[in-house]
């Protein structure tokens, strides 16, 4: 079987299709490829373990030959699903592995908004670095405040627990099912989104980009926020729209902002975002460890080393393909 690489992965995963005896080929250039260049890479592969590109209706139906799609996250929504699905291409993620590190960033980010850090940083880098001012750049501490997580899966989770532990934060959150682990090992109380807004001192997004999530986070939500609220964003860019975040921000509905995604990615180095004092914005490094990287890799593989082997793939977004 032959496997085209869309990015440079790490090794681990590399090395498990190598030993698994298929024939492997990588872009190595350190750019989006463009469809049509996916397209006929795609000409020679059978499997596709893909990172960082959008498989679009017409991408899949010029790869229907393609055995298998590997994606090298957890996250789907850059692949058009529906087609695949009915193209009969199984499409596999990488689930559970990066929930810690995610978590970790979103942890990083509230804290970093909550001490206006980045921006405090960025200001020796400018020689701002001024006379002490007992009243100036004063932050926010967490303690006892309440966590509302919107979108308690496993990286919620791990979030609930970091902020649980650390500053023995209340956590509420709004999700279309109970999360029994967090309600029993957090106390964590599911409420609707309405009071998600109205009780949570930091709001926290963890939930996948659907079109009921596809910009959520406007005016007349962040409006709705506690004032003196923060809000996180690890998940999508585009579960929040920015010019309504600016405006939420500059307008003191809420505090602060931390995002680790955007809409688009890259952000432009002039967002207005990236100068205002309480927000800290990270180029979506959520899953960015060592360790991390690695089992995503390795997931990947594993999803096709199973297609080649006859078998199931052990993470697949899209089960229904088995029963078509
Ligand atoms: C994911 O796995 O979906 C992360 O956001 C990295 O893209």
């Amino acid at each position: 079987m032959n496997v085209f690489i869309t990015r440079v992965i790490p090794e681990s995963g590399l090395r498990l299709l190598e030993e698994a005896g298929l024939k492997i080929r990588q872009w190595t250039q350190k750019r989006k490829m463009t469809r049509d260049e996916l397209i006929e890479e795609c000409y020679w592969a059978d499997a596709l373990l893909s990172a960082g590109q959008q498989l679009d209706q017409e991408f899949l139906e010029a790869s229907k030959h393609l055995k298998i799609i590997a994606l090298h996250s957890v996250g789907y929504d850059n692949v058009d699903i529906k087609t695949a699905t009915r193209l009969k291409i199984p499409v596999g993620n990488t689930p559970g592995v990066l929930s810690g590190a995610t978590a970790d960033t979103a942890f990083l980010l509230m804290m970093a908004v909550a001490r206006n850090a980045f921006y405090m940083n960025r200001r020796i880098i400018n020689g701002e670095w001024g006379f002490f001012e007992p009243t100036a750049n004063l932050g926010k501490e967490l303690n006892g405040c309440t966590l509302g997580v919107f979108g308690l899966g496993k990286i919620g989770l791990e979030m609930a627990k970091r902020c649980k532990g650390a500053f023995g934060m209340k956590i509420i959150y709004h999700n279309r099912s109970r999360n029994i682990e967090a309600e029993q090992e957090l106390g964590a109380e599911l409420v609707s989104f309405e009071e998600l807004l109205k009780q949570s001192d930091v709001i926290t997004v963890h939930t996948a980009l659907t079109p009921e999530t596809d910009g959520k986070f406007d005016l007349e939500v962040f409006k709705q926020m506690k004032p003196g609220s923060i809000f996180i964003n690890t998940a999508r860019g585009k579960i929040h729209q920015e010019t309504d975040l600016i405006e939420a921000l500059e307008s003191g509905f809420i505090w602060g902002a931390g995002l680790d995604v955007t809409s688009p990615e890259p952000m432009r180095p002039d967002n207005k975002l990236l100068f205002m004092p309480n927000v800290a914005v990270l180029p979506h490094i959520g899953s960015a460890t060592e360790g991390t990287r690695n089992a995503m890799a390795k997931l990947a593989a594993e999803n096709i080393i199973a297609v080649a082997n006859g078998e199931r793939p052990p993470f697949l977004v899209n089960p229904e393909v088995y029963s078509l």
